[in-house]
């Protein structure tokens, strides 16, 4: 049964660092190139934060622009989701909302590696159906320039930067807007797939230059790469029965932003004519927990999702994690588009 309280989609922003990384840039300082780039991924440039510039910076940016787009800088709660938070301890989104004017919120941070917004979108639809929050401020932020080793050719050309955050108020789950229909999922036998080895409790940070690179990032990109399209098909597939709808009912998927193979492959494992996926990675790369509202920032800035549409979410990453939900897309405020504002510092 649907709660009687929904979380209801009223505010949208992105935000992108200033700084452009192309494949002509990569393929200058890696055994790479731009034809390989493209062909294996779709991926033409990614951004990357500066130096200094931390997930909480494009956090913020991206915070307020959804707060703006909302219509008021309001929120009784804060979630962000992220694999970078800008330290082990304390969360990111204290500090987040202090800096947005919101103290005294509730807020903490949501760790589900790319699922990590949809994680968060049912955290946020559960706060609010349990009463303890009216309005929730999300946030997916990643900087996967921070843990990916820059000299790794298989990562360093797919990770990108960025923050893109929703705000979602409570209100009636038949109204356009309202999140419903969740599927998530966890197998944590896959751990070792994606995986940052050091810097936590298990392997404890050790000093010197001999330990660092257990402290990188790391995927087993062919094994990742088959679990994508299998979980998000097939956790996109289970929201869809929760729902009693069909993917035909459906006019826009936007799947995590993994990979363009990935994306074709599991439009087409769901038998969704291509124009209905929406896609930004040619563009921003894989963003993580930033990577699902970063594609919906785009999209409605472009005229690429209008408000009646029904709007399917999936999403999958290290842990093992998947999750997808449904929704149908409400009138917003304008969106500025996340590419839009780069090249100021994130305020
Ligand atoms: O966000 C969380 C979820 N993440 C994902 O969904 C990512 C999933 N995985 C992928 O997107 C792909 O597996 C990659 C893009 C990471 C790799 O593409 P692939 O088509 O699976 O390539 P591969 O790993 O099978 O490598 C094929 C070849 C290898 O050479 P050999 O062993 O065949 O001689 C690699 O060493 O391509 C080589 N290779 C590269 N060559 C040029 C790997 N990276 C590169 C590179 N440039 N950047």
């Amino acid at each position: 049964m649907p709660p009687a309280r929904a979380a209801v989609l009223c505010g949208l922003g992105g935000w992108l660092p200033s700084r452009v990384v192309t494949n002509e840039e990569l393929s200058r300082r890696l055994d790479t190139s731009d034809a390989w780039i493209r062909t294996r991924t779709g991926i033409t440039q990614r951004y990357a934060a500066g130096p200094g510039e931390a997930t909480s910076d494009l956090a913020v940016a991206a915070g307020r622009r959804a707060l703006r787009s909302a219509g008021a800088p309001e929120a009784d709660a804060v979630v962000v989701a992220t694999t970078t938070p800008d330290r082990s301890c304390p969360a990111t989104a204290p500090l987040v909302a202090d800096r947005l004017g919101l103290a005294g919120a509730c807020a903490f941070d949501v760790g589900a590696v790319c699922t990590g917004f949809v994680y968060g979108l049912a955290s946020a639809a559960g706060l609010i159906a349990a009463g303890v929050a009216e309005r929730v401020l999300l946030i997916g932020a990643d900087t996967y320039s921070t843990i990916v080793d820059p000299e790794d050719r298989a990562n360093a050309i797919i990770f990108g930067d960025g923050a893109g955050a929703v705000v979602l108020r409570a209100g009636s789950p038949t109204e356009p807007g309202a999140v419903g229909h969740f599927d998530l999922g966890s197998d944590g036998a896959g751990e070792e797939l994606i995986m940052v080895a050091a810097g936590g409790s298990r392997r404890r940070p050790a000093p010197g230059p001999a330990e660092r690179p257990d402290g990188y990032f790391a995927m087993r990109g062919k094994e990742v790469y088959r679990h994508a399209v299998t979980r998000m098909t097939a956790s996109a597939r289970a929201s869809l029965a929760l729902a009693g709808l069909k993917t035909d009912d459906i006019d826009r998927l936007v799947p995590h932003q993994a990979n363009a193979r990935i994306l074709r492959s599991v439009a087409q494992e769901l038998e969704l004519p291509p124009d209905r996926l929406v896609s930004n990675v040619a563009t921003v790369g894989n963003t993580g927990a930033a990577s699902v509202p970063l594609a919906l920032a785009d999209a409605a800035a472009r005229d690429g999702l209008r408000p009646g549409e029904r709007v399917l979410l999936t999403a999958f990453g290290g842990g093992l994690t998947w999750g997808s939900c449904l929704l149908t897309w409400p009138a917003l405020g304008p969106t500025i588009h996340p590419h839009d504002g780069g090249g100021t510092p994130a305020p």
